[in-house]
């Protein structure tokens, strides 16, 4: 659609929804009620993996990191746990129970003092016999696969605000079925548990996770990431051309981040925080907030990205060009302002030049052009001009003067 009509249409969109709730059609949000934002918070997965530092006393240490650090000021939530906090085996009455050497006080403990720190908590369960991780006496760790109403009631039971639910050792059963089966079981519970499906985009969950029965927070786009740029980058051009299919409340996942593992550069890592930012996606910390650099931290409470990931209007960017390695995504704001993101895929620095029309601005004004990672104003006719070091992304917040 024409940039310039698209923009005309768009104070249009409350009154769509709200009448899309007068006429009985299943609402994506309630009129007047706040679009539910891309989550935001931390989980363990990037950087331990299975290891034994992963327990209780690591997801303490880093709810009160979250405080101390200004990471909850800075608008992240959720502690999340994964893959192999639970123990081997069901309990006699098939409840799941935590492993007794990793929280050897509980779940509901870990939830609790995760809560009394204003913060929520997440955990983590496949939508198949056992979860992924590898096997042990031939046993996994179990999966939620035909006992979801057990484990929903239990997870509420357990003061869980958040689950991940993974696809490993699915059994081959459609997935539309398996996920729905959870998603009902969570609203069964009455409690409001955010579900994050994580089937790695194998049967096109855009398409469906986050309608009804399902209706997902976000489902997952793309394998694994890992800590490196190939990695990353694999993942952003996956999810990025994803866009339309991301409303309020229902967001792409290219996955956590892995921003202070220190596998990239400062300047790879920036770019990882600024697309994912920009592409609207969940914003989960995977490095261990009690040993992270300054550098890598200031990454990630980097405010005026982090505005633009978290913008009201609820929209993934888009890209309007990927010319020769050089990728130009613009997200429309709710003040009626642009984000731009300009991101160098080369191995080479490149003088750049982005045209405003090529980002959707009307030639002939005058625009300020706020740098989101230099914190400078500039201003112009809304086009960019810059030199940007190989990996590197600038951003931009592009508004009428
Ligand atoms: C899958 C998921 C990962 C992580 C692991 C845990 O690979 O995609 O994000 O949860 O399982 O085993």
């Amino acid at each position: 659609m024409n940039r310039f009509i698209e923009r005309l249409l768009r104070p249009a969109a409350p009154l769509a929804l709200a009448l899309a709730t007068v006429c009985g059609a299943a609402p994506v949000l309630a009129a007047g009620a706040k679009p539910a934002l891309p989550q935001m918070g931390f989980n363990n997965w990037n950087s331990t993996h299975c290891r034994a530092e992963f327990n209780e006393a690591m997801i303490r240490g880093v709810a009160d990191k979250f405080i101390s650090l200004g990471l909850r000021d800075a608008g992240y939530r959720y502690v999340n746990i994964d893959d192999c906090w639970a123990n081997w085996q069901r309990d006699k009455n098939g409840r799941l129970m935590p492993n007794p050497k990793r929280f050897p006080s509980g779940i509901n403990a870990l939830a609790d003092y995760i809560h009394s720190k204003g913060l929520k908590f997440g955990l983590y369960s496949s939508a198949g016999t056992s979860t992924c991780e590898p096997l042990k006496e031939n046993r996994g760790f179990p999966g939620g696969l035909g006992h979801e109403k057990q484990d929903a009631a239990t997870f509420a039971s357990w003061g869980v605000d958040y689950l991940k639910y993974d696809n490993c050792n699915n059994q081959k059963v459609d997935a539309r079925r398996r996920y729905a089966a959870m998603a009902e079981a969570l609203r069964a519970t009455g409690r409001p548990i955010f579900y994050s499906v994580c089937e790695w985009g194998e049967n096109k969950p855009w398409l469906w996770a986050g309608k009804p029965p399902v209706s997902a927070g976000s489902w997952r786009t793309t394998g694994d990431i890992s800590d490196t740029y190939a990695s990353m980058l694999k993942n952003f051009k996956q999810n990025v051309v994803l866009d339309k299919y991301a409303t309020p409340g229902h967001w792409n996942d290219p996955d956590m981040l892995e921003v202070g593992n220190g596998g990239m550069t400062d300047v790879e890592y920036r770019s990882h925080f600024s697309l994912w930012s920009i592409m609207a996606a969940p914003l989960l910390i995977g490095t261990d907030l009690r040993t992270i650099r300054p550098d890598a931290l200031k990454i990630l409470l980097n405010k005026e990205v982090i505005a633009v990931d978290q913008d009201p209007l609820g929209v993934q960017g888009h890209q309007v060009s990927d010319a020769n390695g050089i990728h130009v995504i613009v997200k429309p704001l709710k003040d009626g302002s642009e984000a731009v993101a300009v991101f160098n895929e080369t191995d080479a620095a490149r003088a750049v030049n982005v045209g405003a029309r090529e980002i959707g601005l009307r030639s002939g004004m005058h625009y300020r052009l706020r740098d989101l990672w230099a914190h400078t104003d500039a201003t112009g006719d809304g086009s960019i001009k810059l030199d940007l070091p190989a990996h590197a992304t600038a951003m931009y917040r592009i508004s009428r003067l």
